[in-house]
């Protein structure tokens, strides 16, 4: 499975990339507008840093509008993934940009349906929200099980990024389920490494090291 990261903050992207954990990245609107900073500043930096894709979001509502402005996207760089809402709109649009080779990630995604759309407009990655649903008492890893199965059954192209993800339960079983890739916030990837038994066994470690005599470091 491979490891997006679900921000517009290039400090921590650069962390993330320093770890070795940086697929690529996802932006969207609200994540653009809490770094406060115009957006070309902050998306050149971004495309600086990143080797994956980078999905960055139109906001027309309007096909021909979507189509306009994800040229525009791309046209910043060769990474860019044009990510547009699950709309019918939105669908054509995918197929437009897609056919003209710009690849495209279909968000809010809330069901196994819009899901089988967004791939029969022909997008390169779809996302569905897991958090989200959770938040209104839906079962949101559910559905990226039921969107794994329904594209193993049509041997379906469209890669599967788990999205609005809040703990690492949810990013345990993408992987668990076999999704392609996770979008995961950064306060969720530091807790991805964490265990008790880690720090015990350092610190047990570094006590014993204490011991040992004569060392060269
Ligand atoms: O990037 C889209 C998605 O991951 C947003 O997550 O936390 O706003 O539901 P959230």
């Amino acid at each position: 499975m491979r490891f997006f990261l679900d921000t517009a903050d290039i400090e921590q992207i650069r962390k993330v990339n320093q770890w070795g954990l940086l697929d690529g990245v996802t932006t969207n609107p609200t994540l653009i507008s809490k770094t406060g900073r115009p957006f070309l500043e902050v998306v050149n930096e971004i495309l600086e840093e990143v080797d994956g894709p980078v999905s960055l979001e139109t906001v027309s509502l309007d096909a021909e509008g979507m189509i306009k402005e994800g040229r525009q996207l791309a046209d910043l760089g060769s990474n860019v993934v044009v990510k547009i809402p699950m709309t019918p709109e939105g669908m054509k649009a995918v197929r437009a940009l897609e056919e003209e080779g710009i690849p495209t990630n279909v968000t809010l995604v809330f069901s196994p349906m819009q899901a089988l759309i967004a791939a029969k407009a022909g997008a390169s990655f779809v996302s569905p929200f897991v958090g989200r649903l959770d938040d209104i008492s839906g079962e949101g890893m559910k559905l990226i099980r039921e969107i794994r199965e329904i594209f193993y059954n049509y041997e379906v192209d469209t890669e599967i990024i788990v999205a609005s993800v809040r703990h690492p339960m949810h990013v345990l079983e993408a992987a668990l389920i076999g999704a392609d890739i996770c979008t995961v916030p950064y306060g969720v990837i530091e807790k991805l490494f964490k265990h008790p038994l880690t720090d015990k066994g350092i610190d047990a470690f570094l006590k014993d090291w204490e011991k040992v005599p004569d060392k060269p470091f």
